[in-house]
């Protein structure tokens, strides 16, 4: 794992942003996986603003509530076309979320992970982090081997994720479809962005506490390329920074990044 904090929100964006773009213009026919919620919209802008084609790109969704259709104003498949799909050269039949509305989830459940599996696997997977410690919707007792299932959502996700149903946590779906923690560890490449105050208490536990199921993003310590980008306000309360910012300062694969 590696830890790089930059200044600011803006800055820890324009790095994962140019990451993103990097790995795509490498590989034309990158698999994305990818994330939603507040954080993501500004990386999503930064993305689209960088003109970058997402033409040859698939992408897999980490998550959907379960019970909103689609066109639902707040599922993440309507997130996902609002933010990024509309808005880029991303070709839709390319673009996958769980369907949340599934009559049979677990089936649904089975599909994406062979869906997954068919395109050769994830190569690049985008995160945010929750206050729970969720990746994707993976709520504390996830299973670190966990895959592609529905998921009871915690009181403080619903609260967290209040502001997108008009402020009301009894509006959040109670449940989700959601990557598993093993389905996410399977990715070749790992991106955590987490900006803000409210953060930096479970990027703490997350990137130094021990791998708990408690703590989901903490089971990225066991993947062997799994970057955490964090500004500021949500590094407060990392122990290491000293050598998170001498590798960044140092290391030759950084030298580009570093502005
Ligand atoms: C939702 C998503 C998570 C995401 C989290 C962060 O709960 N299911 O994948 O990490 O939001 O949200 P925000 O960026 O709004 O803090």
């Amino acid at each position: 794992m590696e830890v790089i904090i930059r200044p600011d929100a803006a800055a820890a964006v324009d790095l994962v942003s140019r990451l993103i773009q990097a790995c795509i213009r490498r590989s034309p026919a990158t698999v994305l996986g990818l994330a939603t919620g507040r954080t993501m919209e500004q990386l999503y802008a930064h993305l689209v603003a960088s003109g970058v084609s997402f033409r040859q790109c698939t992408s897999f969704n980490l998550d959907e509530y379960i019970g909103l259709p689609a066109e639902h104003p707040q599922s993440y498949r309507h997130y996902m076309h609002q933010h990024l799909f509309s808005r880029t050269d991303f070709q839709l039949h390319n673009t996958h979320v769980p369907e949340g509305d599934a009559a049979d989830l677990s089936r649904a459940a089975q599909r994406y992970e062979e869906k997954i599996k068919s395109v050769g696997g994830i190569d690049l997977q985008l995160l945010g982090i929750g206050e729970a410690g969720h990746i994707g919707f993976n709520e504390p007792l996830s299973a670190i081997m966990s895959r592609t299932r529905d998921k009871c959502l915690t009181p403080t996700t619903r609260r967290q994720n209040a502001a997108m149903f008009g402020g009301n946590p009894e509006l959040v779906p109670k449940r989700a479809l959601t990557m598993g923690v093993g389905t996410i560890l399977e990715a070749r490449e790992i991106i955590l962005l987490a900006t803000g105050h409210s953060k930096s208490a479970v990027i703490a536990k997350a990137v130094e506490g021990p791998i708990t199921s408690m703590i989901s993003a903490s089971a990225l310590q066991l993947h062997p390329d799994c970057k955490v980008v964090v500004d500021e306000a949500a590094a407060t309360d990392l122990q290491g920074r000293e050598y998170y910012d001498f590798v960044f300062a140092n290391e030759p694969q950084w030298a580009a990044f570093r502005k």
